[in-house]
């Protein structure tokens, strides 16, 4: 079986009904980011914070993987898919996916807020405990911080991401303005003879100058056209 490896965005969960970040009224126009998604922001404002992604892990229960997803989850009786993805949803695995890399932190776990990364205080909530309080506390005794990977944090999970990708016989992005490192770098480490495939409605600028197969189109078309195109 050859190897597939998608990088995901944001944009494929916007039919599911989840915002995006950068499009016109994507979440960093609702929330300023530097208050919702950085280390600075959660020192100065704990609950904001923890308030904002108690919305967001709420909101994961309204929402259902749409055909883009179960479209990516599908390609595993044809390929060894890999999925990298930057999303913090967990739609790709509730499609079906089972080898699923989140970049970005995960809604539905949370860390510690002194040691983020260490595994021994990461943990996975039910959806009764989906909102978490301030004054709520990991195993070390520090405020139960959002498994969020946030901008200026390590991305623990990108040398695992960049061995799949180097092994990829196919490379497909799928609704992610890749402005993002070092997720927007990943396509970089594609082998010369790999296929890359990128899904946007959107024109995305993947900074390279290697051919791309672009499929114009939302993830849940897209994706389809794509298992057609792979058939051939
Ligand atoms: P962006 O919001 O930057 O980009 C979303 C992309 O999805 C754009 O290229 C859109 O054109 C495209 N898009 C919109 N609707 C679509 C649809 N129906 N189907 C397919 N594509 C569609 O989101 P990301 O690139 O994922 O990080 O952003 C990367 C990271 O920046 C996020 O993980 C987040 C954010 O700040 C953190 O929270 C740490």
């Amino acid at each position: 079986m050859k190897n597939l490896v998608v990088l995901s965005g944001a944009g494929m969960s916007a039919e599911s009904g989840i915002s995006t970040f950068r499009d016109a009224g994507g979440l960093w126009d609702q929330y300023p980011v530097e208050q919702v998604a950085t280390p600075e922001g959660y020192a100065r404002n704990p609950e904001l914070v923890i308030r904002f992604y108690n919305e967001r892990r709420k909101q994961l229960l309204t929402v259902e993987p749409n055909e883009g997803h179960l479209g990516v989850a599908a390609l595993e009786e044809e390929f060894n898919v890999t999925v990298v993805t930057q999303n913090v949803d967990n739609l790709h695995e509730r499609a079906g996916s089972t080898h699923v890399i989140h970049l970005h932190g995960e809604l539905t776990k949370v860390c510690s807020s002194l040691n983020p990364n260490n595994p021994n205080y990461i943990r996975e909530l039910k959806p009764e405990e989906y909102e978490v309080h301030l004054g709520d506390l990991a195993g070390d005794g520090s405020q139960l911080r959002p498994f969020i990977v946030w901008f200026g944090e390590a991305v623990p999970q990108i040398e695992v991401a960049i061995d799949y990708v180097k092994q990829a016989d196919i490379l497909v992005i799928i609704g992610t303005s890749l402005n993002v490192y070092p997720a927007a770098g990943l396509l970089h480490y594609a082998p010369r003879t790999a296929d890359i495939y990128l899904i946007d409605p959107a024109p995305v600028d993947a900074h390279t100058q290697r051919p791309i197969h672009l499929i114009r189109k939302g993830a849940s078309a897209g994706v389809k056209e794509l298992r057609e195109l792979l058939k051939h």
